[in-house]
């Protein structure tokens, strides 16, 4: 099993064995003191860990998050990582994200749009990881979009929603195109299945070309 970045552990919560971080509860999940369940199911990055995706998340990274929503996965990442950008183009979970920033001084949220990265460029500083969960049609040109803020060790780290790029196609061969475009700016080391805790998403760990 890949080891777990520093902050992030396995963790037992009334008998089942979880990844957890230490933080302020946001959405409901089981709590033990100071530990709070990183649920799979409600996260695809706790997906990638869960799996053993070898993501090569440390402890006090700087990480540019896309697709924050209202801030499930980023307040995690935050729990354990360094300066946190979390980019979310809708108002209303937005909101609820600020809520989740009030209990993290790590935590910038900006309401933008992660096709236009230029809105952010002079905010985010360089980062060492990527995090992509937008959902939307474009994924690939989204993370080739926010490479230019990545280190050349960086990684992206991608959940790639099938059903996104097309509802109709076979999510095997979504996979291959979308995986296919981002060879054009990354090296991709894993990609894996989220299921069974997310259908038709791919996991992708790429680090950016030179
Ligand atoms: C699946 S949800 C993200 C869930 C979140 N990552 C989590 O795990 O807590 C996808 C989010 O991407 C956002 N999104 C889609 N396209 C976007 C874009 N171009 N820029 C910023 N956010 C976008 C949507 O508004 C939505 O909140």
């Amino acid at each position: 099993m890949t080891a777990l970045p520093d902050g992030v552990a396995r963790h037992d919560f009334d008998g089942t064995t979880s990844i957890a971080t230490r933080g302020h509860p946001e959405y409901g999940e089981a709590t033990d003191g100071e530990w709070r369940r990183w649920d799979p199911n409600r996260s695809k990055l706790g997906a990638m860990l869960a799996l053993g995706m070898d993501t090569g998340l440390e402890n006090g990274q700087k990480t540019l998050y896309l697709g924050a929503a209202a801030g499930t996965t980023v307040s995690h990442v935050a729990d354990f990582g360094g300066p946190t950008y979390a980019v979310e183009f809708a108002p209303r979970p937005a909101r609820d994200l600020l809520d989740v920033a009030d209990h993290r001084e790590n935590l910038f949220p900006l309401l933008k749009d992660a096709r236009k990265p230029e809105t952010y460029a002079h905010v985010v500083e360089p980062v060492d990881v990527v995090v992509q969960d937008v959902a939307t049609r474009g994924q690939a040109r989204v993370a080739a979009l926010n490479r230019r803020f990545l280190d050349g060790d960086g990684r992206l780290l991608a959940a790639v929603k099938a059903r996104s790029e097309d509802v109709t196609a076979d999510p095997e061969a979504v996979f291959a195109d979308v995986v296919a475009e981002l060879e054009e700016h990354y090296e991709v080391l894993e990609t894996e299945p989220l299921d069974p805790y997310h259908d038709d998403h791919l996991g992708v760990v790429a680090r950016p070309l030179e």
